[in-house]
């Protein structure tokens, strides 16, 4: 299914969607609903008007565990735009080793890029094809080549033969090739050595950090390499289609296409955003905390980043930042940065109500994964809706005994609660196993009696 584009999904739609996978928190899913569907409004302004309208970044803050991740997966499959999710403690300070922040936006360039080259690879599909065809053909038959006719001699009329017969042959070559009669066939092809495979012997220094264009620095030392390979037909057709897509591609302007998405459209979850909260007075390895907040700051605000594919401005990025706050508070960030992120959501810790429809409503509930999982083994799990109940309860139980991990929970629990049969599936096959409260007890009591062992546990 083609994904739909962020503008054709009305606010209501995209709250659907994410009602399919995560469960209450009405208000983030709001809040991130109108803010996508502001990006297609503003798209629409004069471009006067358009340059003016700053996203309204959004920050998400929330207890461990109740969706704040899991929308932001889900919004990267809706949001038909540029969209990257990545964890703020990944980046360092720059000067710092480790990852520099503007690389979020190299990132988020390099997923568009990919994106507009498969749509416009789904364009050329069909000529590559045919393309590759002619290209495997020419290797099952090489052309002949004849010593060359001068201008006023006679054609040989060997060669006008020779020449019809072997285009009788490509046909029926042709023929064989499109019956599927020759795909175990093997054949010699020439395949381009990739210069990141070249490259390869550098990559301990750190290079592809670097994200320069490397095939343009090296483009002169290390000339473009052919392998020879012997793979079967089958393969060789895959190979030599994306051969001759790639020449197909112009990517000049798929880069053009795509730094513009980024710039008008482009998307950054920003997760994990508390750890680098500042939390008081804390010094030593922390301070530098601080300097990413600084360093995030322009971009956020707008600057312009380069990337390989040229400079991108990120003054029109939306950003999405998510966080427990829990031994920081919003407060600590920089007031700077706390500025850029106008729109706050609170979403709520799950009630047992909740944790009852998070373990079999969404499109990947647990009880769905853990049924389909097993009946490849044959064997059916019959979930009694009181013992799911049960499961719930516990969840909520021990969330409140020890420490409060939300909907994470429910993966130890059903794990535990699973394990025997999980284990004794393969000699299970063909029965059907019901799941009751009496059984949920049973597997679970050790847990519920003794506190201390459920920590161990779980
Ligand atoms: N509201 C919800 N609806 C459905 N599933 C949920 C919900 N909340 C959490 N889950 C499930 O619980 C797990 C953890 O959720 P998620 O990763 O979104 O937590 P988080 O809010 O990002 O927590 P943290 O602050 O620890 O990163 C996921 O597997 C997710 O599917
Ligand atoms: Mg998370």
């Amino acid at each position: 299914m083609r994904r739909k584009t962020e503008g054709e999904l009305t606010p209501a739609e995209i709250v659907a969607e994410l009602d399919k996978y995560i469960i209450g928190q009405e208000k983030a899913k709001r809040a991130v609903a109108i803010a996508l569907r502001n990006r297609y409004r503003r798209k629409n302004l004069p471009e006067d008007l358009r340059d003016e309208v700053a996203p309204k970044n959004i920050i998400m803050i929330g207890p461990t565990g109740v969706g704040k991740t899991e929308i932001a997966r889900r919004l990267s499959h809706i949001s038909g735009a540029p969209f990257i999710k990545v964890e703020a403690t990944k980046y360092t300070e720059v000067g710092y080793v480790g990852r520099d922040v503007e690389s979020m936006i190299r990132d988020l360039t390099n997923v568009a890029v990919n994106d507009v080259k498969k749509e416009m690879s789904e364009e050329v599909e069909e000529i590559a094809k045919q393309r590759a065809e002619e290209d495997l053909l020419d290797i099952l038959l090489p052309p002949i080549s004849f010593p060359r006719r001068k201008p006023d001699e006679p054609v040989d009329s060997t060669q006008v033969s020779a020449e019809e017969r072997r285009k009788r042959t490509r046909e029926k070559f042709r023929e064989m090739l499109r019956r599927g009669e020759m795909e175990d066939k093997i054949v010699e092809i020439e395949v381009k050595q990739h210069k990141t495979q070249v490259l390869g012997m550098f990559a301990g220094m750190g290079l592809e950090d670097m994200d320069l264009n490397l095939s343009n620095v090296f483009g002169n030392l290390f000339p473009e390499k052919k392998k020879k390979k012997k793979v079967t037909v089958r393969e060789a057709r895959k190979i030599l289609e994306e051969e001759e897509k790639d020449k197909l591609i112009d990517m000049d302007k798929v880069v053009k296409i795509a730094i513009e998405r980024v710039e008008q459209m482009g998307i950054v979850f920003l997760d994990e955003i508390d750890k680098i909260a500042q939390k008081g007075s804390t010094h030593g390895p922390d301070v530098s905390r601080e300097g990413v907040q600084r360093d995030i700051l322009p971009i956020v605000e707008g600057s312009t980043v380069s990337t390989k594919y040229g400079a991108v401005r990120t003054h029109h990025i939306l950003f999405i930042a998510a966080g427990a706050f829990h031994m920081s508070k919003p407060s600590d960030l920089i007031p700077e940065l706390q500025g850029r992120f106008p729109i706050r959501v609170e979403l709520s810790s799950l009630s047992t109500e909740d944790l009852e429809k998070i373990l079999t409503q969404p499109k990947n509930a647990l009880v769905k994964q853990y049924s389909a999982l097993l009946e490849t083994e044959g064997v059916k799990l019959d979930f009694k809706p009181e013992a799911i109940r049960e499961i719930a309860e516990i969840a909520t139980f021990v969330n409140s005994q020890t420490e409060n991990i939300g909907a994470r929970r429910l993966h130890t629990i059903m794990e535990l609660l699973l394990e025997d049969i999980s284990f004794n599936a393969p000699e299970l096959k063909g029965q059907t196993i019901p799941i009751t409260v009496e059984y949920v007890r049973d597997k679970l009591k050790d847990v519920l009696e003794n506190k201390d062992l459920s920590k161990y546990i779980l």
